[in-house]
């Protein structure tokens, strides 16, 4: 699998807080089935200020150590980027983390708050999409707006952004209206990845694999792994897009044999 989202970088937000507990989560990842996580430090102007320059020297120095634990496991840096002005103003100046490339565009992790979808969040999303970039909702399923009625997402969707859900959502870990929202988004198919979102191993660990279970079970193993490991991949440029999915035309020829 390939985690989009997690918190194992050492000493930058409110996730690992040491180099043997990045390392320790790095490990538990590997023992879940993840082969590559996407780091993704909270970039929150005021209270995380973080920023693609800030962050490089320690995830470099991260992942150096990562290699002498010869571990099936690699990291990519990005960023979970709390949607505020000061964080337009990074996409300015080039210092958003993005996790990859979706359809030629900077795949940016967006967090809203928890306790609803503010006023500005369309114009915000605009503003990024015409600078390039494809905004990722992280985690809606947690949103109190789209708990209170999962429809309040599908604006967003419909102007174009992608959503991740948390594997403890769908799991049922996070309670049961958050594995509800879930549901809907994903019955709906709305949804292109689920991500751990660890922080820690105590309360917050890595579990995909169960989420990944939970999926297969409920929508079969293909969707499965297209939401945990060929979306993500995809994301990340470990796989090739497949021209005959993404492109009606190549379709056409396929069938046609040419
Ligand atoms: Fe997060």
């Amino acid at each position: 699998m390939i985690d989009l989202h997690c918190h194992y970088l050492p000493f930058v937000d409110d996730g690992a807080d040491s180099l043997e507990e990045a390392i320790a989560l790095a490990t538990a990842s590997a023992h879940d089935g993840i082969r590559h996580a996407v780091l993704t430090p909270h970039v929150f102007p005021g209270q995380w200020d973080n920023t693609r320059s800030s962050l490089a020297a320690g995830f470099e120095a991260f992942r150096a150590a990562l290699r002498t634990s010869n571990l099936p496991f690699d990291v990519s840096l990005g960023g979970e980027v709390r949607l505020l002005p000061e964080s337009l103003e990074l996409a300015e100046r080039d210092e958003l983390p993005t996790l990859g490339t979706w359809e030629g565009r900077r795949v940016v992790l967006l967090e809203l708050p928890d306790s609803h979808i503010p006023a500005g969040t369309h114009n915000a999303v605009a503003y990024l999409q015409a600078r390039g970039y494809q905004p990722m909702i992280a985690h809606p399923e947690r949103n109190k707006d789209v708990m209170r009625d999962p429809r309040r997402v599908l604006p967003l969707v419909k102007q174009g952004c992608l959503l991740q859900l948390t594997a403890a959502s769908v799991t049922g870990q996070f309670g049961s209206k958050a594995l509800k929202t879930s549901l809907v988004l994903l019955d709906g198919g709305h949804v292109t990845a689920v991500a751990s979102d660890a922080h820690n191993l105590a309360h917050r660990p890595p579990r995909m694999g169960m989420a990944r279970m939970a999926l297969a079970t409920r929508y079969g193993v293909d969707a499965a792994m297209q939401l945990t490991e060929f979306n993500p991949g995809r994301i990340i440029g470990m796989l090739p897009s497949d021209p005959v999915a993404s492109d009606p035309q190549a379709a056409s020829q396929a069938e046609q044999g040419g």
